[in-house]
């Protein structure tokens, strides 16, 4: 796939998935630029999996069928929200309001009342989103919700897990466009390493060494005089120690690499070719 057609993806998508991080006016203007009158999201997680959110879906499916809604409703199953106790969740846009521990049961009542005429069924709402005036809030206004800012997690139960294309929407691959297209390898190394990222399996002691030795060679190679092992370190978010092994090991490599008590490390000479260059 070309950047080009990674961008034309996003475009296409992203209102369809932006209708479910606006509520109220907002969210309802976007919804009519989208052909769905309104999108339900239920809980595909393990929790609500487990309590039966996929007999939900199906006769969800079902019903918006018999009723000729099907082209209007959009049925989306999504990652954990994060409330599994009260799972299953079903959450209706552009209202953003949540249903819980829906059961096959509530399903034709939410269809006829509330996705067909328009009527929300409170009975079936968290309590905890019902004023005693009537009116309701969303998800996002929740006590569980408003406190949080999700990071990692942001698009867990906003979007379609299985369909990748709802991913691109919300910049999905977007970090891979631009360290591809606009990095240097060098710009890609700095910005993980800044990150604090680790991958998926912690390195071991005796492999950190080992990984980070070109790296200490390159801030070597770029620094002008002494540089200080603890910023050294701290530059490469690893321990003194390791970073030592990682000098020790450029040494026996044939890097003279010249150590000046309490300041720090300075490449005196490398092996007669350098392997590592600058860029
Ligand atoms: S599994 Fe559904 S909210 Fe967590």
């Amino acid at each position: 796939m070309t950047i080009e057609q990674l961008n034309e993806i996003r475009e296409a998508k992203r209102e369809l998935v932006m209708v479910r991080k606006l509520i109220k006016e907002e969210g309802e203007k976007l919804a009519e630029k989208t052909g769905y009158r309104k999108q339900v999201l239920i809980c595909g997680g393990t929790g609500c999996t487990s309590s039966g959110s996929h007999k939900v879906v199906d006769t969800l499916e079902a019903s918006l069928k018999k009723h000729g809604l099907e082209d209007e409703i959009l049925v989306v199953k999504t990652g954990c929200f994060g409330l599994c106790a009260l799972g299953p969740i079903m959450i209706v846009y552009p209202e953003g309001c949540f249903y819980s521990q829906m059961t096959p049961e509530h399903v034709e009542r939410i269809v006829e009342e509330h996705l067909r005429d328009g009527n929300v069924v409170k009975e079936y709402l968290y309590q905890e989103t019902v004023h005693s005036d009537g009116s309701i809030l969303s998800l996002n206004e929740t006590n569980f919700y408003k406190k949080q800012m999700r990071v990692a997690l942001r698009n867990c139960g906003v979007i379609d897990p299985e369909q990748i294309e709802e991913y691109i929407a919300v910049d999905g691959y977007q970090a891979l466009a631009k360290a591809v297209t606009q990095m240097t390898g060098d710009e890609v190394i700095d910005e993980v390493l800044k990150s604090g990222l680790r991958g998926g399996r912690r390195r071991t002691q005796a492999e950190v060494p080992m990984a980070i030795k070109d790296d200490v060679l390159r801030k070597l190679l770029g620094a002008e005089g002494v540089l200080s092992g603890s910023a050294l370190a701290d530059s490469l978010h690893v321990s003194r120690s390791a970073m030592w092994k990682a000098i020790e090991q450029l040494r026996s490599e044939g890097y003279n690499i010249e150590a000046a008590t309490n300041r720090g490390y300075r490449l005196a000479a490398g092996p007669e070719a350098l392997t590592v260059s600058k860029t």
